[in-house]
């Protein structure tokens, strides 16, 4: 694929891989690579568990569509890739300002394989979870509560181990 320059959206759940596909198809386009947290983190001068301590959720959520729309309306005149936090779409009509300027994918995974995933982490970084008690519950309800939402994006790629050939295909066939 030569000079990409498309906006490329990764949704999904917490442990769905946004972050490390994202990275390497970033690496493979030869594009760049922003991590919506990162960029808050950045941008803040906070950790995310700060934020959300020092000023709760809907601080975050405000933020975080902000710092979305800038790398939406960001114009390189080169492709780039964007992996979201999990909660992204559901907030501020976020999943539009995705589908409207750029290619939205959701890597549709396993609550088995998420789980088991979030477990190998450190939980205290993640302000939504907290710690491993109830944490298959917690997950659960996340995902049935976001999945109208994670449906929204153009694209879904469903599977526990999906490659970056997938994506590709994906992003090609756009
Ligand atoms: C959140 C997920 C996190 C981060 C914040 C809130 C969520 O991103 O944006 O802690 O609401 O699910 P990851 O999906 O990268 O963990």
């Amino acid at each position: 694929m030569h000079s990409f320059n498309k906006k490329v959206f990764l949704v999904g759940m917490p442990g769905s891989g946004k972050s490390t596909l994202g990275q390497e198809l970033a690496e493979s386009l030869h594009v760049e690579f922003f991590d919506l947290d990162h960029e808050i983190e950045r941008v803040e001068q906070k950790s995310i568990p700060e934020i959300f301590e020092l000023h709760g959720e809907e601080y975050f959520r405000k933020v975080e569509s902000d710092n979305l729309q800038r790398l939406a309306d960001f114009k390189s005149g080169r492709g780039l890739i964007i992996a979201t936090g999990g909660g992204t779409p559901c907030f501020m009509g976020n999943m539009k300002i995705m589908n409207q300027t750029g290619i939205a994918i959701f890597l549709d995974v396993s609550l088995h394989t998420l789980t088991e995933r979030l477990m190998a982490t450190d939980l205290s970084s993640r302000p939504k979870f907290g710690d491993d008690k109830g944490l298959i519950d917690r997950l659960q309800h996340m995902h049935s509560e976001r999945i109208p939402d994670y449906n929204k994006a153009t694209f879904t790629i469903k599977g526990d181990d999906t490659s970056l050939d997938d994506l590709i295909k994906v992003i090609e066939s756009a």
